[in-house]
C-alpha cells in the first residue's frame, strides 16, 4: 500500500477499505507514515467526508492503536456519558453519583477544559485532594467497588487519537464530522463500556452552532457505537446560554453538589435527569423511560444520590467534606456583581462569551499547557426570560488577583447579555432524542 494512492483516492471522493485505513492509522502512530501525508488525508476527508463504513473502521483502527479496558468481570451494565462540551456543563458530577445511586456502573474518561468550554478534570481537580491520574488497574477497582472511576485519558488509551488530534489542531482539520466523531468514540469505546449516552451540544455556545449539524455528529456517533456493538443514546441539547449558574470549576462543582441536595437551578437538572435517565434504561435497571427517570428524581429525593457523590469523591482521595461544606472549596479573593446598565427582560446570553470571559478569569485555558485557577469564574444572577431593573446584578464575578482586570471582565459580561423589551421566554433544552430502536 502507498499513503500517496490513499491520499489521491479520498481527494477525488472514493472510499477506502477498513485494511487501508487501519494501515494508515498504524503506519502514523508508529511514525512511518509522516504528519505531511496524514494531513494530507486529513483534508481530504474534511471536503469529501467519509462512509459510515469507513467512520467506523477509522475509529475502530484509532481504538486498537492502544489497550481497550476489558471491565467484563465486573457484573452490572457499565455505562457512560459523554458531552460534546459546553458552558458550565457540569452535568457529569451529579450524572455519575445518580447513575451510580440507581445500580449503574460508571466507567468515565474525561477531558480537560479548552477555550471557552470547561473540562470535568478541571472540575474535579477543584475538590481538595481529588485524584484524577489514577493507574487503569485502580480505575477498575473503583467501578467495581464504588460503582463509578473518573479519570484522565492516559497514555495507552487511543493513542492515535492524541497524535491525530494535534496534527488536525494545526491543519485547520479539525472541524470536520467523521474525523470529531471517531476522535470521540475511538476514546470512549477504549473505556470497556456496554453503552453509552451522548450529549450533543448545539448553539453559540456549543461546537456544533444549528440543530442540521448536530444532528449529522450525533447521528455519526450513535452509528459509530451501534456498529462496535454498544447499546447508544443521543439527546441534542440546548447550548446558547450557560448551563446552571454557575461558570468555573470548584463554583461548578458547589453547583453540581447542590442538585444532589434537591436544591440548584432547574435547567441544570432538567438536563441531568434526562441524561442519567437514559444511562439507568440503557443498562437494563428501569423497564421505560419514565421508570427511569422516576428512579433518578427518587435518588435525588431521598439523597442516595449525595451519599454515592461523598463515596466517590472520598474514594479518589478528595475531601468529601465538600459535598456538605461546599465553603471547604477554594474560595477566590474577591466577589464583585456586575449591574445591569438598563431595564427589561434578558433575552438572550452568549454563553461562548461568558466562558471566554471566565477564561480570562483563569477558570479555562487558551493553550493546553495553561494552569487553571480552580476557584475563580462566574455566577449567573439572571438567566434568559428573566425580568431585571437598571442597577440590579446580572451576575458575580469571582476573581483572583492575576486574572483579568475586574472593568474588562464587567465589559466582556456585559456584551454578552441582550436586555430587550421582552417577553422572551427560555429555550427548550432537550431539543431532540435518538434513542435505541
Ligand atoms: N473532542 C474530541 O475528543 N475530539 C475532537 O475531534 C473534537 C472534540
Amino acid at each position: 500500500m502507498r499513503a500517496y494512492e490513499l491520499i489521491h483516492r479520498k481527494r477525488e471522493g472514493g472510499a477506502l477499505t477498513g485494511a487501508e485505513l487501519e494501515w494508515l492509522v498504524r503506519g502514523f502512530t508508529a511514525g512511518e507514515i509522516p504528519d505531511a501525508q496524514l494531513a494530507a488525508f486529513c483534508m481530504a476527508v474534511f471536503f469529501r467526508g467519509m462512509t459510515p463504513a469507513e467512520v467506523l473502521a477509522l475509529t475502530e483502527a484509532m481504538l486498537r492503536s492502544g489497550d481497550v479496558l476489558d471491565l467484563s468481570a465486573i457484573p452490572g451494565a457499565k455505562v457512560d456519558k459523554h458531552s460534546t462540551g459546553g458552558v458550565g456543563d457540569k452535568v457529569s458530577l451529579p450524572l455519575a453519583a445518580l447513575a451510580v445511586a440507581c445500580g449503574v456502573r460508571v466507567p468515565m474518561v474525561s477531558g480537560r477544559g479548552l477555550g471557552h468550554t470547561g473540562g470535568t478534570l478541571d472540575k474535579l481537580e477543584a475538590i481538595p485532594g481529588f485524584r484524577v491520574d489514577l493507574p487503569v488497574a485502580r480505575f477498575v477497582e473503583l467501578v467495581r467497588d464504588v460503582g463509578a472511576g473518573l479519570i484522565g485519558q492516559t497514555d495507552r488509551l487511543a493513542p492515535a487519537d492524541r497524535r491525530l488530534y494535534a496534527l488536525r489542531d494545526v491543519t485547520a482539520t479539525v472541524e470536520s464530522i467523521p474525523l470529531i466523531a471517531a476522535s470521540i468514540m475511538s476514546k470512549k469505546l477504549a473505556e470497556g463500556i456496554d453503552g453509552l449516552v451522548l450529549d450533543v451540544k448545539v448553539g453559540r455556545g456549543a461546537f456544533m452552532k444549528t440543530p442540521a449539524e448536530a444532528r449529522r455528529l450525533a447521528e455519526t456517533l450513535v452509528g459509530i457505537g451501534r456498529g462496535a456493538g454498544k447499546r447508544v443514546t443521543a439527546l441534542l441539547t440546548a447550548m446558547d446560554q450557560p448551563l446552571g449558574l454557575a461558570i468555573g470549576n470548584a463554583l461548578e462543582v458547589a453547583e453540581g453538589t447542590a442538585l444532589l441536595r434537591g436544591e440548584g437551578p432547574a435547567d441544570l437538572r432538567e438536563v441531568t435527569v434526562a441524561l442519567t435517565a437514559e444511562m439507568v434504561l440503557l443498562a437494563g435497571r428501569a423497564a421505560d423511560l419514565a421508570a427511569a427517570r422516576g428512579a433518578v428524581e427518587a435518588a435525588i429525593a431521598d439523597g442516595r444520590g449525595l451519599a454515592a457523590w461523598r463515596r466517590i469523591v472520598a474514594a479518589q482521595g478528595g475531601d468529601a467534606r465538600v459535598v456538605d461544606d461546599p465553603g471547604r472549596l477554594p474560595q477566590a479573593a474577591t466577589r464583585v456583581e456586575v449591574a445591569s446598565p438598563a431595564a427589561g427582560v434578558v433575552e438572550a446570553i452568549d454563553a461562548e462569551a461568558l466562558g471566554l470571559a471566565a477564561m480570562a478569569l483563569g477558570a479555562g485555558r487558551a493553550r493546553v499547557e495553561d494552569r487553571v485557577d480552580p476557584a475563580v469564574g462566574l455566577v449567573l444572577r439572571k438567566k434568559v426570560g428573566d425580568p431585571v431593573s437598571r442597577g440590579e446584578p446580572l451576575l458575580v464575578v469571582h476573581r483572583n488577583p492575576g486574572g483579568e482586570p475586574q472593568p474588562q471582565v464587567a465589559a466582556r459580561v456585559l456584551a454578552a447579555f441582550t436586555i430587550g423589551p421582552g417577553p422572551a421566554a427560555p429555550p427548550p433544552l432537550v431539543l431532540e432524542r435518538m434513542a435505541e430502536p
